[in-house]
């Protein structure tokens, strides 16, 4: 190992970032390509259970302990309408789903995500349409779900053999509202004031919901900043977060570049964090907005293929990425950035869970577990408690995206179970890296386990036939020496988990 292929974790169990919020191990399905139909559902599969619900699925989905899900879309949000997905499955009308060029089914709709959910043990956050409809439309979904009876929408959702209302907390004001690709794409005036009026009519139905306000689709977008300020200046009283979102990609092919990719990550939330609170300050109000991370993943794989599909089919094979190992590290390293921001970073929603962009595939003879599956499940069951003030003492190496550190680290307390979790990446693709904690405050913790992600290519992933080419391994070496400092080794391209126990 090189002399200088050192990182120091710096800790102080008074340093708080902030308690993690476990809806940052939210996911998202949107009814786009497998995943829905063929992903969750697929009546008459072998997996499939008396609801038609994929029981191999529900299996990993339980296995990341994922506690909210965003639905149904995305982009598929901005032309549907959400009547059409509830009833009798027989008058379920098809439509042309325009935002996707394909055909929906209706099938499977907000009744059937609703009893899904309560199978994984997820809360939903459901997305309505402002795209295509208005507030009227938002106030009726509001009320089918959440008023208990005695109004036309309450009742017919007793109709529909569901007796208790959903008791849906978190709702998503449109998606990506500023996309020129979005259906009845806005300007900010105009989304901020439609939002606003939507929350506002929805917390009249229900004072108990909490709202999403769609911020830019990504720091790339051109009114990127204008957008929020102007949004959040039409929508602040009625809204509770805003939302951020982004895709990375290594088209280029410069595994350092793409592996950097998070210090913009970085940068995007503590921009709209300073926007926020600028509104906050201009309104002289006592409410702070927080954000809603509901899309962040990597996504580049599948393009070319998508571009060439056929038109108008049912669920095709579409945004099916096969990951590797450079994507599952850089999600691990997107995941410690959500957590450093665990202050103001309440929601998030890895952008998707099955097929989809997913850490999750199917095929007719089961399931397979993509390479970011990993890091993502071992965050969400591992990553729970206060976030420290991790200060990392780690050499950096410059990229496109600004100078990046070599490890990426994050250190979770949850004295509740007496356990402390670090995770870090190592991003050198040559060399190990000697990670040292003083943990005298924590003397009473031993290493319980060092769970490794790694492989020699940094382009190996997992498929059908080939489940395990990456997989998690243990280091059994890591320990805590007799002066209280934790020692290991993180090996070059790795992602890591060291749990310490009282
Ligand atoms: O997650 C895939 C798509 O990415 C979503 O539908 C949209 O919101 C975003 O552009």
């Amino acid at each position: 190992m090189k002399k200088e292929n050192k990182v120091t974790l710096c800790i102080d169990k008074s340093f708080t970032v902030g308690k993690v919020d476990k809806r940052i191990y939210g996911s998202f399905i949107e009814h786009l390509g497998r995943a829905v139909y063929e992903g969750i559902y697929q009546p008459g599969n072998k997996f499939a259970d008396e609801n038609g619900f994929r029981k191999d699925v529900i299996e990993l989905v339980k296995e990341i302990d994922v506690p909210i899900v965003r639905y149904p879309g995305g982009n598929f949000v901005s032309a549907f309408r959400w009547e059409d997905s509830v009833g009798p499955v027989e008058e379920r009308p098809a439509r042309l789903e325009p935002a996707w060029g394909v055909v929906e089914s209706n099938r499977f709709g907000l009744d059937e995500f609703m009893n899904w959910c309560k199978k994984v043990g997820s809360e939903p956050m459901y997305a309505i349409n402002l795209g295509t409809r208005g507030i009227e439309d938002a106030k009726n979904v509001v009320e089918y779900c959440n008023i208990e009876k005695g109004t036309y929408y309450s009742d017919l959702r007793i109709k529909h053999g569901v007796k208790d209302p959903y008791k849906i907390k978190l709702w998503c004001l449109g998606n990506e509202m500023d996309g020129p690709w979005q259906i009845g794409h806005m300007t900010p005036e105009e989304y901020g004031l439609k939002a606003g009026r939507a929350g506002h009519l929805m917390k009249m139905i229900d004072p108990e919901i909490e709202c999403v306000v769609c911020g830019s689709s990504g720091i790339g977008m051109p009114k990127f900043g204008e957008w929020e300020r102007v949004v959040l200046e039409n929508s602040y009283d009625n809204v509770d977060y805003i939302s951020l979102h982004t895709y990375y990609d290594n088209e280029e092919d410069n595994t350092p570049n793409f592996l950097a990719s998070n210090v913009s990550m970085d940068k995007f939330i503590e921009s709209v964090v300073s926007i926020c609170d600028c509104v906050k300050a201009t309104k002289r109000s006592d409410k702070t907005i927080n954000l809603s991370f509901d899309e962040w993943n990597v996504w580049y794989h599948s393009k070319k293929k998508d571009a060439e599909l056929e038109k108008w089919t049912e669920h095709p094979h579409q945004l099916e990425e096969d990951y590797n190992l450079e994507d599952a590290l850089l999600v691990g390293s997107m995941m410690i950035t959500l957590l450093r921001h665990a202050d103001r970073v309440k929601i998030a929603c890895l952008a998707q869970l099955v097929n989809v962009l997913s850490p999750i595939t199917t095929t007719d003879n089961g399931v397979f577990k993509q390479t970011i599956f990993y890091p993502f499940m071992q965050s969400s069951r591992y990553g729970r408690g206060e976030v420290l003030n991790t200060i990392v003492k780690v050499p950096t190496y410059e990229s496109k995206h600004g100078d990046a550190p070599y490890v990426d680290s994050v250190v979770i307390s949850d004295e509740e179970n007496g356990a402390l979790t670090v995770f870090a990446v190592n991003k050198n693709l040559e060399d190990d890296f000697e990670l040292t904690c003083d943990l005298r405050q924590f003397s009473d913790y031993k290493v319980e386990f060092h769970s490794v992600l790694t492989h020699k290519d940094v382009k190996a992933g997992n498929t059908e036939n080939n489940p395990d080419e990456v997989k998690l391994s243990d280091n059994t070496s890591t320990a805590v020496n007799d002066n209280g400092v934790l020692k290991t080794t993180l090996p070059a391209r790795s992602w890591n988990v060291i749990r310490l126990k009282v």
